[in-house]
């Protein structure tokens, strides 16, 4: 009999080592190695002669089964999973502590009353998630809670309730006996959540699980979770500030442009429809500093608020601080303007802010953040009720940017008069919107049509 050989793999990157080490010599996580088996190379795999198999077919071949959604009633999270959830399917909702997964589930169990729902909780005690419902004030539907840990006493608990729609809150507290390592960790993450989608695909449940994320944001546990699951939603915003983004990062039910704006207040989550009224401030016109861009975050287009503080450096190095906006781009925008334009902020302190708490990754808002920062260096405000879409190069170019029609429309749907756009986008019909259209192709132009 030959021996079995063995050899240890990291559970990170996947290097192999005849040995076993603590730390990876090829990605440096520590104690990531496991012992697995090596295939013996001689193995004859023969077909028996009765066996049947899965006869490869044409699309046309296949049945075509209706995937009737369940529409949650929040219509915002019903876009974001591509219009309501689909049964048999997990959709994983990650977040920050305290930005409000549990408030958005328990809304989602407590408002959607023709369907059956069992909340599974083992971060919160029944009385705690009383107490949230009467701070949400909804009234009580037909959703059954409960308080459980243990993998297998939920599966039971399954079994027995057959509801339509399961929640669990969160993936991280349920732990299996089968496995020795504590709840939270990869291996027991790995196993809960496989054991529910098994159960969920056999029965046709839809489940919500919470998950939790790590320092640097990303969802906690191994990254074989997001894979095993549907869909992935990120719940985010700066839990300072009132506003919300749901944004789903992978969907197999739906597209992952969509996005979902809420509005933390008082009694809960509300659903913003229409985003750029609330995240405009009118009183700000006639102040330095602020400037207005036509942005689009997943595939909703809606005005958003630039500020910019550029001061004296009261000390030798320049501060440089920006918030809801990448740094490294705010840094480049500022060299662009000083190389290109030829505005000395080297000795300069900048300090820019997105409103609402909102992180904006559209490169279009690069002309917004170019004016905002030349209008609070000139201590001149911006001309009333005028928008900017337009990304912007390192010659200092203002370049073209996607879905300009939509921008602009919306621009002019809410009251503005005027909107700098790039050249170098084609296509537009100047007369056809009921706003002034300015086309500029550099920053200086910008500079000059404005301030000048
Ligand atoms: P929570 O849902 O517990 O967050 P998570 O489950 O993501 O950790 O939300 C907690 C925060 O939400 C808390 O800081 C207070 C705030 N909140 C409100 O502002 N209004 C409300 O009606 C509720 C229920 C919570
Ligand atoms: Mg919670």
């Amino acid at each position: 009999m030959s021996k079995i050989k063995t050899i240890f793999v990291c559970q990170n990157c996947g290097a192999e080592s005849p040995k076993w080490i603590g730390k990876c010599i090829s990605c440096n996580q520590w104690n990531t190695y496991v012992e697995e088996i090596v295939p013996t190379g001689n193995k004859v795999v023969s077909v028996p002669a009765n066996a049947t198999f899965n006869r490869p077919v044409t699309l046309d071949e296949i049945a075509s089964t209706h995937l009737e959604r369940i529409h949650i009633g929040m219509a915002e999270f019903d876009r974001v999973l591509g219009g309501g959830l689909v049964p048999g399917s997990l959709v994983l909702i990650g977040g920050e502590p305290g930005i409000g997964k549990s408030t958005l589930v328990l809304q989602l169990a407590l408002t959607l009353k023709e369907r059956k729902i069992l909340y599974a909780s083992g971060e919160e005690s029944l009385q705690q998630i009383k107490l949230r419902a009467q701070r949400l004030k909804l009234a009580s539907g037909g959703c059954r809670f409960l308080c459980e840990t243990s993998l297998e006493l939920l599966l039971s608990a399954l079994e027995e309730e057959k509801p339509d729609i399961f929640i669990i809150d969160s993936i991280q507290t349920i732990s299996t006996d089968l496995i020795e390592s504590s709840p939270g960790s990869v291996a027991q993450v790995r196993e809960c959540t496989s054991a529910i989608l098994r159960f969920a695909k056999k029965n046709h449940v839809a489940v919500i699980l919470i998950g939790h994320i790590n320092k640097e944001g990303n969802l906690a546990g191994p990254k074989v979770l997001e894979h095993i699951v549907d869909t992935v939603i990120q719940f985010e915003g700066d839990s300072h500030h009132q506003f919300r983004i749901l944004r789903s990062t992978k969907n197999r039910f739906g597209s992952t442009s969509e996005l979902g704006i809420f509005e933390m207040r008082q009694n809960g989550l509300t659903e913003i429809a229409n985003p750029s009224d609330h995240l405009i401030s009118r009183g700000n016109e006639g102040i330095s500093g602020t400037a207005i861009a036509a942005t689009i975050e997943g595939i909703r287009p809606f005005l958003i608020e630039i500020q910019a503080l550029v001061s004296s450096a009261a000390y030798g190095v320049p501060q440089r601080s920006s918030t809801g906006f990448d740094l490294r781009r705010l840094n480049m925008l500022l060299a662009v303007l000083e190389k290109r334009a030829g505005f000395k902020l080297i000795s300069k302190d900048v300090f820019l802010n997105v409103a609402g708490g909102l992180k904006i990754n559209d490169p279009a808002t690069d002309l917004a953040i170019l004016v905002s920062v030349l209008s609070s260096n000139l201590d001149m405000p911006v001309p009333h009720q005028t928008c900017f879409a337009g990304e912007a190069g390192l010659t200092g170019e203002i370049r073209a940017v996607n879905r300009m029609e939509q921008r602009i429309t919306e621009a002019a749907r809410l009251g503005f008069t005027r909107i700098f756009i790039p050249k170098f986008n084609k296509g537009i019909e100047t007369g056809t919107f009921p706003i002034e259209i300015i086309r500029v192709t550099t920053v200086t132009e910008v500079f000059r049509k404005l301030f000048q």
